[in-house]
């Protein structure tokens, strides 16, 4: 959480911040802040609460230079205050953070005790007085900043200033993302890579503990024996236009309606034409795959509901085990990994820290670890033994979208591809499969033209306090998604359930003014049962939304409102049916007013516990 970034080069220093730091904001939206070496001089500018309010501040105060850093925060230790923003200053030395010192209240109290005083409640201050000491006591600029950083416990990206080295600045981390862009005499370092895709998309990355030293022509890089490393630099294919809305009016409905393209990319590129058979080039020469005993999916959030479906997938179509793990959970119990264990851990960011500590932890085990993410260089996809990344291209709104269905993509890809490495997949099953998925995109294509249909029902509900989300089988994650995504947008209480388990206790809930959300398409084998459900919700007066398919005439009796997909295979259906929950969601969250695409309290990474 909360991003950061420096620059030094020729362009106006504040702009390219100020822009850099919009692209950030996803990551935590409680206060920002700016430092811009003026001639001789650092000035800092800080305000609580959004970007637009550091702008207004600016407004009267272009800070011009050559060199500067920038933050956006997420606040952690100590309220969403001005004082407590980034940067923060003390003596010679100003930084920006992103992470969590773990020992800084240990530090602040030494450091106290030797006379120093602090003025913010964050444990960041505590990194510039550490930097700031050893300075003081004669070390230059690099061994300052590497002696500071070697007492910090815990995480942290840092960009460091120094108003005695106007001509260079310095960046550092330890399991927080930092990616460092190079351009032509400027040079960028950045939380992500949206953040100066529009400058350059030559990246390099820094691995945990190493400095570098960021100056006009170029970046030295040193490991934590201040040995100096050569490190190659690779091109992003992101580009600018991925990351801006182009006409849409938030970034997360630009991102639901570029999930049939993001499913394309994800898909075509593994699928053998000629055959309809699938290649994960990634696990061609992993020999391990073909005597997988159990596989355990690890995620959170969105993620996490992506595990629930790969289960359904994974052990249908390979006919493996499969237990599902929220990250925050697995790496606190005592996880048993057995001999032929593959752990796949799936994350958007590549950042998130409970899932790249719970991948560590069943590495650590022995697990053979595969990595299902979108952002390429993150630090999830560089620690697993292997990756097979998504090709959302990059998500913006807080609410995950198209990187949710195209994770799901991938675990179908690899559930065939685990199914017929051990041979438990006939051909002909696979062939129908991958013919199935390619038909999804179109599918979801003419489902995106009809969303507007659920906007009747948006303004019907939107006033409601709760909604209940009902779901069976492989349907029932999806129950899940469009609870949280009700939840996280709209601040509407939302709960998923197993439509099974209704009676088991939501029951109680259920009265007139409770809309009850039912995926129930047609096909699959608890279909009679959800109707069963359903009249039980509507003896009890719920209004009932179905999302049904097409050409059923059973379900619509039970529903006040129902919204309907085309028909495809049960196995493939979380594809469609999460969509119109996605839309709906996003519609209520826009009747209401609340900020689609930075909703209040949420970072778009979590990259603290
Ligand atoms: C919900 C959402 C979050 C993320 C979760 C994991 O819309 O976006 O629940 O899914 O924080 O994030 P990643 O996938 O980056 O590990």
């Amino acid at each position: 959480m909360c991003g950061i970034i420096g620059y030094i080069g020729d362009r106006d220093v504040l702009e390219v911040i100020l822009e850099g730091l919009q692209r950030l904001e996803y990551r935590g939206y409680d206060s920002a802040g700016v430092a811009v070496m003026t001639g001789d001089d650092l000035e800092v500018v800080k305000s609580a609460g959004k970007l637009s309010n550091l702008r207004d501040k600016l407004r009267d105060r272009h800070l011009s230079g050559r060199l500067g850093i920038g933050h956006t925060r997420w606040a952690t230790h100590g309220k969403p205050s001005e004082t407590n923003a980034h940067p923060h200053r003390h003596g010679n030395i100003v930084i920006v953070h992103n992470g969590i010192v773990e020992n800084y209240l240990e530090l602040k109290r030494s450091l106290m005790l030797e006379g120093h005083e602090f003025y913010s409640e964050t444990d960041t201050e505590v990194i510039a007085h550490l930097i700031q000491r050893a300075f003081d006591t004669g070390y230059d600029f690099v061994h300052a900043v590497k002696i500071a950083v070697s007492r910090l416990e815990g995480s942290f990206a840092l960009g460091i200033l120094a108003t005695s080295e106007p001509d260079r600045f310095i960046a550092t981390k330890r399991n927080s993302p930092l990616v460092i862009g190079c351009g032509k005499d400027e040079q960028f370092i950045a939380s992500d890579i949206p953040a100066i895709v529009n400058y350059t998309r030559e990246i390099k990355h820094l691995e945990d503990d190493e400095i570098a030293v960021v100056t006009r022509q170029k970046v030295v890089i040193y490991d934590r024996n201040l040995e100096i490393v050569e490190r190659s630099s690779h091109n992003v294919t992101w580009s600018p236009i991925m990351v801006e809305k182009l006409g849409y009016k938030h970034f997360m409905l630009k991102e639901i309606h570029e999930q049939p393209r993001a499913l394309i990319d994800t898909i075509m590129e593994r699928v053998d034409k000629s055959t309809n058979r699938i290649i994960l080039e990634e696990l061609e020469n992993v020999s391990e795959l073909s005597q997988v005993s159990k596989v355990v999916l690890l995620g959170c959030g969105t993620a996490g509901h992506a595990c629930m479906v790969g289960k359904f997938l994974i052990e249908k179509l390979a006919r493996i085990p499969v237990e599902v793990d929220l990250s925050s959970e697995y790496r606190y119990r005592d996880p048993i990994v057995l001999p032929d264990t593959l752990v796949v851990p799936i994350s958007q960011s590549g950042e998130t820290a409970d899932t790249l500590a719970a991948m560590n932890e069943a590495k650590g085990r022995g697990a053979i670890t595969v990595a299902i993410c979108n952002v390429i260089d993150s630090t999830i996809a560089r620690s697993a033994d292997h990756v097979l990344f998504t090709h959302a291209g990059p998500e913006i709104g807080v609410a995950s979208t198209k990187a949710f269905t195209t994770q799901l993509a991938m675990l179908y890809l690899l559930s065939l591809y685990l199914g017929r490495k051990n041979g438990k997949l006939p051909l002909e099953h696979e062939h129908d499969i991958v013919l199935g998925l390619l038909r999804i995109p179109p599918l979801i294509s003419s489902v995106l033209d009809r969303l507007v249909e659920l906007d009747n029902i948006s303004h019907r509900f939107f006033h409601c306090r709760d909604f209940l989300y009902l779901g069976r089988g492989i349907n029932y994650p999806i129950a899940l998604e469009g609870a949280l995504k009700l939840k996280e947008i709209s601040y509407i209480h939302a709960e998923g359930y197993a439509a099974g388990e209704m009676k088991h206790g939501p029951i109680a809930l259920i009265d007139e003014h409770m809309p009850v959300v039912v995926v129930a398409p047609m096909g699959s084998r608890t279909h009679e049962k959800i109707l069963s459900n359903l009249e039980e919700a509507k003896a009890r007066n719920g209004k009932v939304i179905g999302i049904i398919t097409e050409g059923d005439h059973s379900t619509p009796q039970f529903c006040d409102e129902v919204f309907s997909l085309p028909l495809c295979a049960e196995v493939l259906s979380p594809l469609l049916t999460v969509i119109p929950l996605q839309y709906l969601a996003y519609s209520i969250a826009v009747l209401l007013g609340t900020d689609v695409d930075q909703p209040r309290n949420l970072a778009k990474s979590v990259t603290v516990e």
